[in-house]
């Protein structure tokens, strides 16, 4: 099977570049470049230097110009870099012209993203994902990275010429085991949607309200998942932690049911392939009923944050949605002026600290908020032999009475329209109202 080279095994000092084609937005590359610098270190490749390159207008090959492409070369080899790793994404071509003139290699802030996802997928769908967005990635470039063949084979890097080496025939026969690869994750995949569209299917048979968790990698989301719900999705002090959707039932204090679902987070320049590649995944976003919108509010740039996250919901379809904006990690929060200014300025903002579980009390009200109008309160008489309606009241709506007369169960609940739709023929609405409490 054709494997894609593992780049971040192989080196350890990068030169980390942005070239940037407006002065004016200086702040913005800087910030770009540190989150970058993020990135490159969660691939646990150490960083010898960055650099913010200007450039007046953007060049084919370079993107710089020629002049400052062999300065920016000839740097990488004076400070014995092994890797440069560019911010901008790079064509094929350009990250060849770049390998070409520096004889170091080359990746893009896409490359090293896809690597990190690589190293976090877990369940088949997030795997199958990313090994497809990796393959696309690597089609177009696997000339350069069969160069070493070539050269053995007596053609020059990347073949070509008069004599074409081995490489190059290897490079046909890869090409066409990668396409034959692609083509077969692309039917894996739709298998395994399938799989999750039927478990999907089964949760919204009784359609118990559902909230999908997004927002800005490291923001708190797992961490707050965990906090609400009691369980132990993995949250970690790192980027891209979660690749995997998790769902979790938690009960609300009024005892009504909420999904709530936990989604891989956001990060600036998230390259377009790997938004397409788990549009899938982010489904569950666009299907739920509201979005918690976690923000690290102790975050300088938290509402650049904010808008880029807003930007891939808009590219899914989901930025309609009913969105509670919850500001995390209070605790950290030093610039209480920055904090006060987030929260009059973003839609429906609560404050917590999903570490310390300061404010949770308050997300519950908003999230019950939210539901109040999906819920209407009914009394039922269900014969005492149909166990399984009344059960099916106790574990998906708020059960608020019960009572016995007869052979009949009167229940008075709160119940979700698709509930009230099933139980529709046991509806009493002239029921004397039960009086001992579920
Ligand atoms: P991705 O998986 O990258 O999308 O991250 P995430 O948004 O799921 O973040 P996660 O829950 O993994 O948390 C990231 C880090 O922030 C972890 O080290 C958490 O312990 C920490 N963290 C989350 N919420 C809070 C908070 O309210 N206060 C403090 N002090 N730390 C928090």
């Amino acid at each position: 099977m054709f494997e894609v080279k593992e780049k971040p095994e192989m080196v350890e000092r990068a030169l980390l570049v942005r070239i940037s084609l407006n002065r004016r937005e200086q702040a913005e590359d800087e910030a770009l470049l540190e989150e970058l610098e993020e990135l490159v270190n969660t691939l646990g490749i150490g960083i010898q230097e960055t650099m913010l390159v200007h450039a007046r207008s953007e060049h084919k090959k370079f993107i710089c110009g020629t002049g400052k492409a062999d300065e920016i070369a000839a740097y990488a080899k004076a400070i014995e870099c092994d890797v440069i790793v560019f911010d901008n994404m790079l064509a094929p071509m350009q990250q060849r012209a770049w390998e070409g003139i520096s004889d170091i290699t080359v990746i893009d802030r896409e490359e090293v993203i896809l690597d990190i996802f690589a190293g976090r997928a877990q369940t088949k769908e997030a795997i199958l994902q990313v090994e497809l967005a990796r393959m696309q990635y690597a089609l177009p470039r696997m000339k350069k990275m069969w160069g070493h063949l070539d050269r053995e084979g007596g053609g020059g890097v990347g073949g070509g010429g008069a004599s074409r080496g081995m490489g190059e025939k290897q490079i046909e026969v890869d090409r066409r085991l990668a396409r034959d690869r692609i083509n077969r994750i692309k039917d894996e995949l739709a298998t395994v949607r399938k799989q999750r569209k039927t478990r999907r299917k089964d949760r919204e048979k009784y359609s118990v309200p559902h909230g999908a968790i997004v927002g800005y990698t490291n923001a708190g989301k797992s961490t707050l998942l965990n906090k609400i719900s009691g369980s132990d999705v993995m949250a970690a002090d790192m980027l891209f932690a979660t690749l995997d959707t998790t769902t979790r039932r938690i009960e609300l204090p009024d005892g009504q049911p909420l999904l709530v679902t936990d989604t891989v987070g956001f990060v600036r320049n998230l390259p377009t392939r790997l938004v397409e590649a788990f549009k899938a995944t982010l489904e569950e976003a666009v299907l739920a009923d509201f979005l918690f919108h976690v923000l690290d509010a102790s975050n300088p740039q938290a509402l650049k944050f904010y808008e880029t996250t807003i930007g891939i919901l808009k590219e899914l379809g989901a930025d309609d949605k009913k969105m509670i904006t919850v500001l995390n990690k209070v605790d950290l929060v030093a610039d209480t002026a920055h904090l006060a200014s987030l929260h009059e300025n973003l839609p429906n903002t609560v404050q917590i600290s999903a570490v310390t579980g300061a404010g949770l009390d308050k997300l519950e009200e908003k999230c019950t908020e939210l539901l109040m109008e999906r819920i209407q309160v009914n009394t039922y008489c269900i014969p005492q032999s149909k166990g399984n309606l009344v059960s099916l009241l106790h574990t998906e709506a708020k059960v608020l009475n019960v009572d016995y007369e007869g052979a009949n169960v009167i229940i008075q609940a709160a119940v979700g329209s698709v509930i009230a739709g099933t139980l529709k023929d046991y509806h009493d609405p002239d029921a004397p109202r039960a009086t001992t409490a579920g």
